[in-house]
C-alpha cells in the first residue's frame, strides 16, 4: 500500500513521539539559528510559509499593485500572500519539458514593459530553476529576488550553490508532506542588509485547537494507511474527515495577522534539518530506481535527469489518459490522486479565487498531464520498482 501523501513523512516512531513531544523555548531560539547560519540572514518563523511571503512583500513597501512575478504552475499559497501585500501577481508560464520558467520568460515580460518590482522563483518539487540567468536579469533591473524553498530546501543549483543562498529573501515552509515535515511551519530569511531590522509584528499563536489538530495529525494518518491495509482505511479516513480531525494543507489561509511557530513545531523542523541529507539521498535513490525503470515516453527529459541537484519532493511523469492511469494504479494499491499541481495555480478549486486568465499554455497542458510519483520514507526500492512495473504494464494497454 502506497501513498503520495497523507503522512507521507511519518512512521509509528515520529508519529508517536510528535504525539508526546514538549516543545521547548530553546527549539525555537535553535531553529532560528541555524536558518541564519544557514540562509546568511535574518529569520523570523511563522506558522505558515505563505506568511513567510506576505512578509517579505511587506517590507519591501512597495506602492499598492506593484507587480510580483510568479511561476504560472504554482500553489494558491503562493498567489493569496500577493493579493494579501496589496500586490499583483505576473504569471511566467513553465518552459518546455520544465516545471520552471526561463529567464528568457522573464526578459520577455521586461521586454514588453511590465513593470517587475520582485520575482518568486519555487524550484517546482525540488527540480531547480536557471538561477544563475534569472539572479542577472534581477540585479540588470533593479528586481528583488525571492527564493521560494517549499519544496527544494537542500537542493543545489546548477552552478553549484545551494538554493538559498542567492536571493534578497528567502522562504521555507516546514507544512505536511514538504522536504521539512513539521506538520506546519514557515520561515523568512531576510538575506539582504537593506530589509534586515525591519519588524511587523507576531500578533498572536496558532489557535489551541489547531495546535492540537497538528499534534495528532501525523498518529490519525499513519492511522488511516495501516487501516487501508485490513480494508478499513477508507472508512477511517472518511469518519475522520467527517469529524474535522486532520489538519488541512491549504488550512486556514493567510490572513493578516502573523502567527508565531510554536516550540513543538520547531523542535520537529530542526529534526528534519538534522535528517536533511538522509532524507535527500534517500529520495534520489528512489528516484533513480523510477528513471531506471520507466518506459522512457513518460519522462519529462529536462527534470527527470536533474535528481542529482533536485530534493526529489515527488518524481513527476507525464502522461495522457492520467485519471485511467491514477484507478489502475488504485487497484494495486497505489495511491497516487493528489496532483501537485492539477491547475497552473493549483489546486483547481482554488483557481477561480485567482485573476489567472489563461496566460500559461504550456502550464495548463502539463497541469493536465502531470502525474508524480512518491519519493518519501514510507515507500521503499521494492516498492518504486513494483509502481513502475506498474506503470509501464498500464502503457502497454493504451
Ligand atoms: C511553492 C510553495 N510555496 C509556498 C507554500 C506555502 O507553504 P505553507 O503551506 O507553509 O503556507 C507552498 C505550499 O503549499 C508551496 O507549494
Amino acid at each position: 500500500m502506497v501513498f503520495n501523501s497523507l503522512g507521507s513523512n511519518y512512521n509509528f516512531a515520529t508519529s508517536t513521539k510528535m504525539l508526546f513531544a514538549r516543545g521547548r523555548k530553546f527549539d525555537a531560539v535553535d531553529l532560528k539559528k541555524i536558518l541564519e547560519e544557514k540562509y546568511q540572514g535574518q529569520a523570523t518563523l511563522l506558522y505558515k510559509g505563505r506568511q513567510a511571503i506576505t512578509m517579505a512583500l511587506k517590507f519591501l513597501n512597495l506602492p499598492q499593485g506593484s507587480i510580483v512575478a510568479i511561476n504560472g504552475f504554482t500553489c494558491y499559497a503562493v498567489y493569496q500572500p500577493i493579493v494579501e501585500a496589496g500586490l499583483k501577481a505576473e504569471y511566467l508560464d513553465v518552459a518546455d519539458g520544465k516545471l520552471n520558467f526561463s529567464a528568457d520568460e522573464l526578459k520577455k515580460k521586461l521586454d514588453a514593459g511590465v513593470n517587475i518590482k520582485a520575482v518568486i522563483i519555487q524550484n517546482t518539487l525540488g527540480y531547480v530553476c536557471d538561477i544563475e540567468n534569472i539572479a542577472a536579469i534581477c540585479r540588470q533591473n533593479n528586481i528583488i529576488l525571492i527564493e521560494d524553498l517549499a519544496h527544494s530546501a537542500g537542493a543545489m543549483y546548477l552552478n553549484g550553490q545551494e538554493a538559498g543562498t542567492v536571493g534578497d529573501f528567502v522562504i521555507l515552509s516546514f507544512s505536511q508532506d514538504k522536504i521539512i515535515d513539521a506538520v506546519s511551519g514557515g520561515a523568512l530569511v531576510v538575506r539582504n542588509k537593506k530589509y534586515q531590522n525591519l519588524q511587523l509584528p507576531k500578533i498572536a499563536q496558532p489557535a489551541k485547537k489547531q495546535q492540537v489538530k497538528d499534534r495528532f495529525y501525523p498518529n490519525f494518518t499513519f492511522k488511516i494507511r495501516m487501516d487501508y491495509l485490513i480494508g478499513l482505511g477508507k472508512f477511517t479516513h472518511k469518519i475522520y474527515k467527517k469529524l474535522g480531525l486532520l489538519s488541512k494543507p491549504m488550512g486556514e489561509l493567510n490572513k493578516i495577522v502573523f502567527l508565531d511557530l510554536p516550540g513543538w513545531y520547531c523542535r520537529f523542523a530542526n529534526d528534519g534539518i538534522k535528517n536533511l541529507a538522509d532524507n535527500l539521498n534517500r529520495r534520489r535513490k528512489i528516484s533513480t530506481i523510477y528513471l531506471q525503470n520507466l518506459n522512457p515516453q513518460i519522462l519529462i527529459g529536462g527534470i527527470n535527469l536533474q535528481i542529482q541537484n533536485s530534493t526529489n519532493l515527488r518524481f513527476p511523469i507525464v502522461v495522457n489518459n492520467r485519471a485511467s492511469l491514477i484507478s489502475y494504479l488504485k487497484n494495486h494499491n497505489i495511491h497516487v490522486a493528489d496532483i501537485w499541481y492539477d491547475a497552473p495555480v493549483a489546486p483547481k478549486n482554488y483557481l477561480a479565487l485567482t485573476d489567472y486568465n489563461h496566460q500559461c499554455p504550456k502550464a495548463e497542458k502539463l497541469s493536465e498531464q502531470i502525474l508524480n510519483l512518491p519519493t518519501h520514507i514510507n515507500v521503499s526500492e521494492k516498492e518504486a520498482n513494483k509502481i513502475s512495473l506498474a506503470i509501464n504494464a498500464w502503457l502497454k494497454l493504451q
